[in-house]
């Protein structure tokens, strides 16, 4: 029997938007300090199945339980508490234009934290910045960043107010592929450093291999393959699994 702590558990989960049936009976255990990475064509309900999970969303049957708590009975109050347990940044989720890169990270912390001390907020910003490789971006505009200096950022915003799990929805879009293999190796480093539990949502299978304890493959709306990346990719019997390694792997 598998010990592991269990930080999200999804039974039998369904969600449909008018005739669309997205998600029809996902089934997913995520453990503690788990790199969970999810797979699946455009459209599949990837984006879907975290906004459910932070209570964006809500199911149309089914379970979804995050650090204990059933998502879609919480109050307004217990959601708000569980969220600031989550740190997601969604698919294409920018920074604040006309902010600085200090502005960025202070906004959610000021928000959500009481009684910090300027000088606790500082030195909040400057850990984060260091972690993620930047800190001499503090004083820049996001204008004067590259994309993939953007993005760490966005996760040095995302891990200001110390969260338990990440949510990382297509981390390295539109990114070269060594500014990816950056992105992968900071995924890797938050986790070592702050003992977070992440899903991955990739479409790139590189990210995948690279992060990756464990793959799922989303597929007709349910995980249809879960395992090592050797488990899942190399040997798929199914020819949907197959195309999307061949595709990464030997047309590209
Ligand atoms: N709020 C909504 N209202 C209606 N339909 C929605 C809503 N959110 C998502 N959908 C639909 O659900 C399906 C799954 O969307 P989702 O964003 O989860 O896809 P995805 O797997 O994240 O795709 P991608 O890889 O392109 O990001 C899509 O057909 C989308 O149009
Ligand atoms: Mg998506």
């Amino acid at each position: 029997m598998d010990t592991r702590e269990k930080v999200v558990i999804v039974r039998d989960l369904y969600k449909s938007f008018g005739d669309l049936d997205v998600l029809e009976g996902v089934d997913l255990d995520l453990f503690r300090e788990e790199n969970l990475v999810v797979l699946g064509r455009s459209g599949t309900g990837k984006s879907v199945l975290i906004k459910i999970m932070v209570g964006l969303l809500k199911q149309d049957s089914g379970s979804m339980h995050v650090l204990g708590k059933e998502v879609s009975t919480l109050n307004t109050k217990d959601l708000n508490a569980l969220r600031l347990k989550i740190g997601f940044s969604f698919q294409n989720s920018a920074l604040y234009d006309s902010m600085t890169v200090r502005e960025n990270m202070e906004f959610p912390l000021v928000r959500n934290v009481k009684n910090l001390t300027k000088k606790e907020v500082t030195m909040r910003i400057e850990e984060l910045l260091d972690a993620v490789g930047l800190p001499q971006t503090i004083n820049q505009m996001p204008s004067e960043l590259s994309g993939g200096q953007k993005k760490r950022i966005g996760v040095a915003r995302t891990l200001i107010l110390n969260p338990e799990i990440m949510l990382y929805d297509e981390p390295t879009a539109g990114l070269d592929p060594i500014t990816c293999v950056d992105i992968n190796n900071l995924i890797n480093e938050v986790r070592e450093r702050y003992k977070t539990t992440s899903i991955v949502i990739t479409h790139d299978l590189a990210c995948a291999k690279q992060t990756g304890d464990r793959m799922a493959v989303l597929l007709d709306g349910k995980f249809k393959a879960m395992g090592t990346f050797e488990e899942v990719f190399p040997r798929a019997v199914d020819e949907r699994i197959k195309s999307f390694y061949d595709y990464n792997f030997i047309n590209s």
